[in-house]
């Protein structure tokens, strides 16, 4: 199976989110209602491996938090955008709550990147030199800004590749705790 955990967003964020498009060539739009905030990739993983994962994930103690959807920027830069993403507030709560699962990822003896995790929201995938259209998009929603919303719990997706695409199915959810 291959698998992801992410952060879900509220179906009110992927919609206005979903708004945001506009005419970039070759872009691959990520469908409104898959927008989700990567926490860590596993990729292929066999069952024994999924359930060890899943009972380390569920002895997870992490407390729930608000996230903001804020701005806009491309990897690796603006003159050869491969990436569009819509950004998210800086929130300790959030890196720490990556850093933990990524240790328990590690743990179960998953590879995970060596790279910082930097928080984002994967807009559309680029396959065509579009610079200049990609420069319009970030210069116009690069102050964008949507409500904050509470984040309850994380989830293990698998992803399932077929010639229409991924699919995204909910595996399993895990809750953050209440603060206070
Ligand atoms: P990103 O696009 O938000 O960076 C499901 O495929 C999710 O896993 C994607 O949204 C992608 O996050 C993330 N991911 C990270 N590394 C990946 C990889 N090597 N292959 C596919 N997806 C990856």
């Amino acid at each position: 199976m291959r698998l992801f955990i992410a952060i879900e967003l509220p179906d009110h964020c992927k919609k206005a989110l979903g708004e945001l498009r506009s005419a970039i060539p070759g872009a691959r739009w990520v469908p409104a209602e898959q927008i989700h905030l990567t926490l860590a990739f596993l990729g292929e993983v066999g069952e024994e491996t999924s359930k060890q994962l899943t009972g380390a994930l569920a002895r997870i103690q992490a407390p729930s938090f608000s996230l903001s959807i804020a701005g806009t920027g491309c990897f690796p830069n603006r003159h050869h955008p491969r990436v569009l993403w819509i950004g998210v507030k800086p929130e300790p709560v959030l890196a720490g709550l990556a850093a933990m699962i990524h240790e328990t990822v590690l743990a179960c003896g998953i590879p995970q990147e060596e790279r910082p995790f930097s928080p984002h929201l994967t807009f559309a995938r680029l396959k065509l030199p579009c610079a200049r259209e990609v420069g319009a998009f970030l210069d116009l929603h690069g102050s964008v800004e949507l409500p904050s919303f509470p984040v309850k719990e994380f989830t293990i997706f698998r992803s399932r590749l077929s010639q229409q695409g991924a699919e995204h199915i909910p595996v399993r959810s895990f809750p953050l705790t209440t603060p206070g």
